[in-house]
């Protein structure tokens, strides 16, 4: 009864060259939308006399539809599990059936080429209100979709159209003498419901208003292959913004094609993502903006639409993926072996299995707020299956108020849950993007416009908002507020006193993975700019700009930056606050950073890892050699031994040394050297070694590598310490004279920084965090590095300041991260006291 998937057509792919020097997205997750680890327990199984093709449910009226081959539709009570209605529905084959979101409404569509229209009663009565038909023949109609707002229905069909039509306009009601069963049908073999004139009356009997859908709103190809299936999307599920659409139709294709829809009056095409098989099915989970595609072969791609990137691929030998459910991050896969269960958390792949034959149907539903899975296939039968066992994570979330400016310290609860850990996105891809979507929202609810994910190829999202200036003067001072979202892994959790990813309040202070670095800053930043938006004071325009990837060296932030340049305007300055203070009690501004270069430097052999008692001695060793060579970069008394490292730093002023001596009166444990030493001397760190094979003490390994990075400042070049470097390395390897290889890459690198102190924004700074802490700010630099500051600088043409919110005991990087509640108000007071007084950048 089903038609093969088209496969002469040709499937395109999509290639998944994730960033080097990270983990790959691949498919196993270990932290997901996280849920339990059992398999469904078996509620109630129903055998009926023939295939059950698909199913709907209402779960307000506890009713369960299902669609058989020969035509019908069976209607349960979920209530007493007994079979309380059957109809003769579409003539043939149901092959796909919806209920309304509102849940009065019941569609079904099938191999006879029409769409019926049912309202369902609380009591599981179905009344053929609609019948829907084309004038063309569009063959089996595989998938619908419903627009409540538009009263349109959409449908997918054999032919690879997909036809739309709005019930209860008077001029698309038809007689019933142009019926598809009323026509010779030159290639479709779709059954007819009679043969004779004589019959229409009986036909017409329960059919309903008949409609026929107008030519023109016939897309005739919308795909190239059968349209398997349809899903409706909104922009409050996330959806990435096209124009003022809000509201988007996804079909799925035997041409490997997932096309997104806007829907206006009409119908058009606004993206269409290439999957390398048929798409034969959809699955989402609530809330979320992932497409989970069944695809033919076995796979399932997921697709983001919140940014229109693919962001995962599962594969499996368990053949065509034919109906798809989720729930969390487990995947229930019909096939025609049956129905599996998967879970891509951890190893677990199919351990649970149902259905003897091709499982057609796989829906998850909520009764009374408990999850159930309902299955159905060949096998005659349909069951529904309790999966509450896999609830855990739902039932944990409460939801925030995210339009109150209150509320800031329970968004930094729900923000430090997200585990966006950049350098590991095989583990934490999911954490990140939730969170990219959660901040996106919040920057809605709060009154910024403009909000938007903007994609970064194989890495997460940056996130953009405007809060546009309450009373906009002819040009208004137009600020970059930069952030990051993204943190560093927890090695492990015993070292914590209290759950990383969870916020705990302790003696005025807030402990959580990210909470000093750089999530608590950031929201201090977003609320200070909501409130003066939300009381219509915000005298400037403030974009705000949070990415995704600066623990990884900002990995895409500039190419996104220069790809979107135009959106930006022109800026006047760049704030962030993304450092900490000297010690506890003085607060400071920072006006410098060091710049950073990360390499890797590997010594690699031609052989494989031997025994050293077997194989030591005929060949120069890969871990020698490396030790050999980075001897090299330090001279005896430590110094860089790279040729002129030294030579641009500038020699330190009199005004500086009185500047740092300024600093070591007032916190008396620091010496002026050692600042000097962090601030504004380069250095250079070996951060590890490690090396192939198992690690004892009798191998040889084959391969042998350090990372090291170097802090560079103020008048060394970069680009001319990246090559010294390695040309220094290649020459002195070459001088090893040894049989092995070498190679040094460079993972990231990034700029240093020095500010003008005296510049308007840091003067009015100055003045503003005196006056919030009652003390006299430290003007401080920083040995750290935040590769994104120079680049806006320069982009922009405008200055960076940098306002610290953190203390010295914050412990960012280390567990046990935190931050002061006070210092979170503070910095939202100082800024909601500056960004109002900041000058055009050339006044
Ligand atoms: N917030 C830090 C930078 C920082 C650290 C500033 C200490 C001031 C004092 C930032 O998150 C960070 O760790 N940056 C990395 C940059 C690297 C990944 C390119 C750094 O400094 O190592």
């Amino acid at each position: 009864m089903f038609p093969p998937h088209d496969r002469s057509l040709p499937l395109l792919s999509q290639s998944n060259n994730w960033r080097s020097g990270s983990q790959t997205p691949d498919s196993v997750s270990v932290y997901e939308e996280s849920s339990g680890t059992g398999d469904p327990s078996l509620v109630h199984k129903w055998s009926n006399d023939s295939s059950i093709v698909c199913v709907a449910c209402s779960p307000k009226n506890h009713l369960l539809f299902c669609g058989t081959q020969d035509s019908r539709i069976l209607v349960y009570d979920l209530r007493t599990f007994q079979r309380i209605r059957e109809y003769e529905a579409n003539s043939g084959s149901v092959l796909c059936l919806l209920v309304s979101d509102c849940e009065t409404r019941l569609f079904s569509g099938g191999t006879d080429s029409l769409v019926r229209i049912w309202d369902i009663s609380p009591r599981g009565e179905l009344k053929g209100t609609y019948t829907v038909y084309s004038l063309i023949d569009v063959g089996d109609i595989f998938s619908i979709a419903w627009s409540e707002s538009r009263k349109t229905v959409m449908f997918g069909a054999q032919n690879a159209s997909l036809s739309y039509v709005q019930i209860g306009l008077e001029s698309h009601v038809r007689g019933p003498h142009q019926m598809p069963f009323r026509r010779y049908d030159k290639f479709f073999d779709s059954a007819g419901r009679s043969t004779s004139a004589e019959d229409d009356a009986t036909n017409q009997q329960g059919l309903g208003t008949l409609i026929e859908v107008p030519s023109q709103n016939i897309i005739p190809y919308a795909h190239n292959g059968y349209i398997y299936c349809m899903e409706m999307f909104t922009l409050q599920d996330g959806i990435a913004e096209h124009g003022d659409y809000t509201e988007f139709l996804i079909t799925g294709g035997g041409d490997g094609v997932v096309n997104i829809w806007g829907l206006k009056s009409g119908i058009e095409l606004l993206w269409s993502l290439e999957n390398h098989e048929s798409v034969l099915s959809f699955a989402r989970n609530k809330g979320s903006t992932y497409l989970y595609c069944g695809l033919a072969h076995g796979h399932v791609n997921v697709w983001d639409l919140s940014t229109l990137q693919q962001i995962k691929s599962y594969e499996s030998e368990e053949g065509d993926i034919v109906s798809l459910a989720v729930y969390g991050d487990c995947l229930f896969k019909g096939t025609n072996a049956g129905v599996t269960k998967w879970k891509s958390r951890g190893e677990i792949r199919s351990n649970w299995i149902d259905h003897n034959g091709c499982c057609h149907a796989v829906k998850v539903v909520k009764l009374k707020n408990d999850p159930y899975l309902i299955t159905a296939g060949t096998d005659h039968s349909v069951a529904l299956w309790d999966i509450s066992v896999l609830d855990k994570a739902e039932a944990e979330q409460h939801p925030v108020d995210l339009t109150s400016t209150d509320r800031m310290l329970e968004v930094l609860a729900k923000l430090v849950e997200y585990r966006t850990v950049s350098k590991l996105p095989a583990l934490y891809i999911d954490q990140s993007r939730r969170c990219a979507n959660f901040l996106r929202t919040l920057l809605r609810n709060l009154g910024a416009s403009h909000v938007s994910l903007l994609p970064v190829p194989n890495a997460n999202p940056v996130v953009y908002a405007v809060f546009k200036a309450n009373r906009p003067t002819k040009k208004p001072v137009r600020i970059l507020w930069y952030g990051h979202y993204d943190v560093i892994d927890v090695s492990s959790t015993d070292s914590w006193s209290t759950e990383p990813f969870h916020l705990t309040a302790q003696n005025g202070y807030l402990y959580a993975r990210g909470v000093s670095d750089n999530k608590g800053p950031l929201l201090a930043a977003m609320y200070a700019v909501a409130e003066l938006y939300q009381k219509k004071e915000l005298e400037a325009d403030v974009v705000i700009l949070l990415e995704g990837e600066e623990e990884s060296g900002s990995f895409g932030f500039q190419a996104v930056v220069q790809e979107n340049r135009s959106l930006f305007g022109e800026i006047d300055w760049v704030f962030l606050s993304n450092s900490y203070w000297l010690d506890d009690t003085v607060p400071c501004l920072n006006y410098g950073l060091r710049g950073v270069i990360s390499a890797t430097v590997e010594v690699r052999s031609d052989k494989p890892d031997r025994h050293s008692g077997v194989d030591g001695g005929i060949s120069r060793e890969p871990t020698i050699d490396l030790i050999n060579l980075l001897s090299k970069l330090n001279a005896d008394d430590g110094k860089v031994n790279l040729p002129d490292f030294y030579t641009p730093v500038r020699k330190v002023t009199q005004h500086e040394l009185e500047s740092y001596e300024k600093i070591t009166s007032k916190i008396s444990k620091l010496r002026s050297d050692e600042l000097m030493a962090k601030w504004r001397l380069p250095s250079l760190t070996i951060h590890n070694v490690s090396v192939s094979g198992p690690n004892n003490s009798t191998v040889i390994p084959q391969t042998a590598s350090a990372s090291l990075s170097i802090r560079i400042v103020p008048d060394q070049d970069l680009q001319q310490i990246k090559s010294s470097l390695i040309s220094y390395l290649e020459e002195k390897f070459a001088l090893l004279h040894t049989e092995n290889h070498l190679t040094v890459r460079v993972i990231h690198e990034a700029e240093p920084w020095l500010a003008d102190v005296n510049n308007a924004a840091n003067k009015i700074l100055l003045k503003n965090i005196e006056q919030e802490w009652g003390v006299e700010p430290l003007l401080i630099r920083e040995g750290g590095s935040i590769p994104s500051i120079r680049f806006l600088e320069k982009t922009f043409g405008c200055e960076a300041v940098h306002l610290p919110t953190g203390q010295a005991s914050d412990n960012a990087h280390l567990n046990n991260e935190r931050i002061r509640i006070t210092n979170l108000f503070k910095t939202k007071e100082i800024l909601k006291n500056t960004l109002n007084k900041l000058p055009k950048r050339h006044n």
